[in-house]
C-alpha cells in the first residue's frame, strides 16, 4: 500500500492506495473551508497553520495501515508553498520512521488521475483542467508525457467564481454558490466575452471579473440582481470555455491524436460545464470522462493513484532532495 497527503492548497487529505488493484483502502480530506470563509479566500499561513493540525489527526485514523506500507507519497507542485511544506514535512518524516522510499507527485496530474480511481487508466486524452488555479488544455499520452495546449494568461475558470462570490459578499468557495445562485437567475446581463476570437486557443478571466464588479457597483444590490448577474457571469465564463475547447477539438479532427477528452479539477464539478462540453464531446463522436463528483475538489486519492504508476516505474526522490515547486515547472 502507498500513503498519500495532499497539502497543496486548503484541503487537508490522506489516502492509503493498495498497489496490485489500485483500490483504496483509506481517504479522508478535511475541508478548511469554514475557517477562510471569512476571508474570501485562502490565507495560506492560516491554512498551513491548520494542515499542521489535521494531517496529524487523520494520519492517526489509519495507522493500523502503516506496516503494511511500500512508499509514502506527497503533493510537491504546483501550490501555496507554506501549505506544501506541511505535507512534505509530514511524508519525509514517515518515509524516514518506517524506512519507506519517497513519492512525490504533481498535483495537476493528481487531478488528471481522478478519472482512474481504483481502475486502469486511458490515454491518450484531450484534457480541460479548470481548477482554482489553473486553467489549461492537455494532451496527454500518459504519466510524463502531457503536454500544455492553451493556458490562461491571467486568473483561472474557479478563482474567478471565487472572486464574483466575494465581490457578492456570498462566501468562500464560490463556484457551488454562484452555480447555484445561477440557476435561480436569468443571464440578462449583458457581459463582455473574453478572447472572442477563435483562432487564439487561450483564456482570460480579468475582463470578465472587471465588467462584473462594474455591475455591481452601479445596481441596487438585491436576491434578484445576485442571481441574474451570477447566471450572466456563468454563462459568458462557460461559453468562453466552450468557444476554446471547440477549437481544440477542431485542431484534434486534423491529427487525431486522442479519442477520449476529460474534465477535470475541482470546477469540472459544475453541471453546466459538464453538460455544455457533453455536447461538444457528442458532436465530435468522442467519449468524455469525468471523476466522481465527491473527488473533483482537491484530495488525497488522486495523488495515492498516481504514487502507483510512480511506483510501479520506481520513481522515487531522496528525503533530502525532495523540492517543493509553487508554479508548475512541466509535467
Ligand atoms: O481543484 P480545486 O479543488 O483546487 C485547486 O487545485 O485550485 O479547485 C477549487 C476551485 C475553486 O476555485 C472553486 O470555486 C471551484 O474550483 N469550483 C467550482 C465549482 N466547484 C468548485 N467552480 C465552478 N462551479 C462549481 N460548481
Ligand atoms: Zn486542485
Amino acid at each position: 500500500m502507498i500513503l498519500s497527503i495532499e497539502s497543496s492548497c486548503d484541503d487537508s487529505s490522506i489516502a492509503i492506495t493498495r498497489i496490485k488493484d489500485k483500490k483504496l483502502i483509506f481517504h479522508k480530506k478535511i475541508s478548511q473551508e469554514s475557517s477562510h470563509k471569512d476571508y474570501g479566500g485562502v490565507v495560506p499561513e492560516l491554512a498551513s497553520r491548520l494542515h499542521a493540525k489535521l494531517l496529524p489527526q487523520i494520519l492517526k485514523e489509519c495507522k493500523e495501515f502503516l506496516n503494511q506500507l511500500k512508499a509514502i507519497a506527497v503533493t510537491t507542485e504546483p501550490g501555496l508553498s507554506v501549505t506544501l511544506l506541511e505535507g512534505v514535512v509530514m511524508a519525509q518524516s514517515l518515509a524516514y520512521a518506517l524506512n519507506l522510499p519517497l513519492i512525490s507527485v504533481n498535483h495537476l496530474k493528481g487531478h488528471i488521475y481522478s478519472l482512474f480511481l481504483e481502475k486502469d487508466s486511458i490515454f491518450p486524452l484531450g484534457i480541460l483542467l479548470v481548477s482554482g488555479g489553473h486553467t489549461m488544455l492537455l494532451e496527454s499520452k500518459g504519466l510524463n508525457e502531457t503536454k500544455i495546449i492553451a493556458q490562461s494568461i491571467d486568473d483561472s475558470f474557479g478563482e474567478s467564481f471565487d472572486k464574483v462570490a466575494k465581490m457578492l459578499s456570498l462566501g468562500y468557495p464560490g463556484g457551488p454558490i454562484v452555480e447555484l445562485r445561477a440557476k435561480n437567475g436569468n443571464a440578462i446581463i449583458n457581459l463582455p466575452q473574453p478572447l472572442n476570437n477563435k483562432h487564439n486557443l487561450a483564456f482570460s478571466f480579468s475582463g470578465l471579473k472587471n465588467a462584473v464588479r462594474l455591475e455591481i457597483e452601479k445596481n441596487t444590490i438585491n436576491d434578484n440582481f445576485i442571481n441574474d448577474i451570477c447566471a450572466s457571469f456563468q454563462k459568458v465564463a462557460i461559453s468562453h470555455i466552450v468557444q476554446k475547447c471547440k477549437t481544440f477539438f477542431e485542431l484534434n479532427k486534423q491529427s487525431n491524436t486522442w479519442q477520449h477528452f476529460a474534465i477535470v479539477g475541482g470546477a469540472s464539478a459544475n453541471l453546466s460545464l459538464r453538460e455544455q462540453i457533453q455536447n461538444i464531446a457528442d458532436s465530435y463522436n468522442k467519449q468524455l470522462l469525468l471523476a466522481p463528483l465527491s473527488f473533483c475538489s482537491d484530495n488525497a486519492a488522486m495523488i495515492g493513484r498516481v504514487a502507483v504508476e510512480s511506483y510501479l516505474i520506481g520513481d522515487f526522490v531522496d528525503i533530502k532532495d525532495i523540492k517543493i515547486t509553487p508554479k508548475i515547472q512541466s509535467f
